[in-house]
């Protein structure tokens, strides 16, 4: 039976991947290329790669890249297959868990994964990708840093929008990061698994400050950033059973917060909210 349990308790693939547009944009490409250590020529794979918004991305300005994505979950890479084949790009894609990965010994040369490795015991997570990664191969952990954090959202409405989630009976048998650590650990515990070269980096990637951008931009991310939004209202309506009329006001309240914030920009009012994301990359060679 396929396992949807991603897709269906914790985040819609449409969840995932209006989040992961927003933050993972043009704007900030080469900062992510640079992290994920990608050149030309090289056989890349991403384990847990969800709705595969990273990995069109990279064969996008890299195709000599061969770029293989692996998850757990069938919606989310019947998702990343689809989108492939919008943009006519070629990446293999397959359901698979990160503890039995379907490739040979010795095969890549940057496995990496973003926001996997708090899902699951530490050997779970590394065997595997220590096997298929080549000699002297890359292996890039990343994860979001969620302690802190000290953004300006757009705060129009946010009340009212709060007031309405916290109706809902959110599901409490979902539970995620049980295995979330300090990056020291994770370092450490590569060290144990012999990888060589082990790296730290902590970086802030700003995805959302339309005021400082040109109006193109700008606007994008507005939309971005509603999209995202609606997608999680949707989402949480649906898993949450919420009924009709809550679930109309809440997607018209953030619809006006977002023509609220379109408005500001349009008459050039500057009130410099943002939003962040707060990105841990761990680095090793094997
Ligand atoms: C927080 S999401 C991150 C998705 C993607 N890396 C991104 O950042 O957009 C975690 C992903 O890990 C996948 N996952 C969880 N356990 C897994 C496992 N054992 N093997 C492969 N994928 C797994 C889930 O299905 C989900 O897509």
């Amino acid at each position: 039976m396929e396992n949807t349990f991603w897709s269906k308790k914790v985040q819609s693939t449409e969840v995932l991947d209006t989040s992961r547009k927003e933050k993972f944009n043009e704007n900030n490409r080469k900062l992510w290329f640079n992290l994920l250590h990608i050149r030309s020529n090289l056989k890349i794979l991403e384990v847990g790669c969800g709705s595969g918004h990273f990995t069109n991305m990279i064969k996008r300005y890299f195709s000599s890249c061969q770029v293989y994505g692996v998850d757990l979950d069938a919606n989310h890479i019947k998702f990343a297959q689809n989108e492939c084949k919008k943009s006519n790009i070629d990446v293999n894609y397959q359901v698979a868990d990160v503890k039995n990965l379907p490739f040979e010994d010795d095969s890549f040369d940057i496995v990496f994964s973003h926001t996997l490795v708090e899902h699951l015991p530490f050997d779970d997570f590394i065997k595997e990708q220590k096997r298929v990664l080549k000699s002297g191969g890359k292996l890039i952990i990343m994860r979001v840093d969620m302690v802190k954090k000290n953004d300006k959202p757009f705060m129009y409405l946010e009340d009212e929008i709060n007031k309405v989630y916290s109706t809902f009976n959110f599901p409490q048998d979902v539970k995620v990061c049980g295995y979330l650590e300090d990056p020291d650990m994770t370092m450490q515990r590569l060290n144990q698994y012999n990888f060589k070269k082990i790296k730290f980096s902590y970086d802030r990637i700003i995805y959302y400050m339309p005021d400082v951008e040109n109006k193109k931009v700008a606007i994008s991310q507005i939309e971005k950033n509603y999209q995202t939004k609606l997608s999680y209202a949707l989402f949480e309506t649906e898993r949450c059973n919420v009924d009709a009329e809550t679930k109309e006001n809440l997607v018209n309240i953030l619809k006006s917060q977002y023509e609220e914030r379109l408005r500001l920009l349009n008459s050039n009012k500057k009130i410099f909210d943002f939003q962040s994301s707060l990105l841990i990359t761990i680095s090793a060679e094997k």
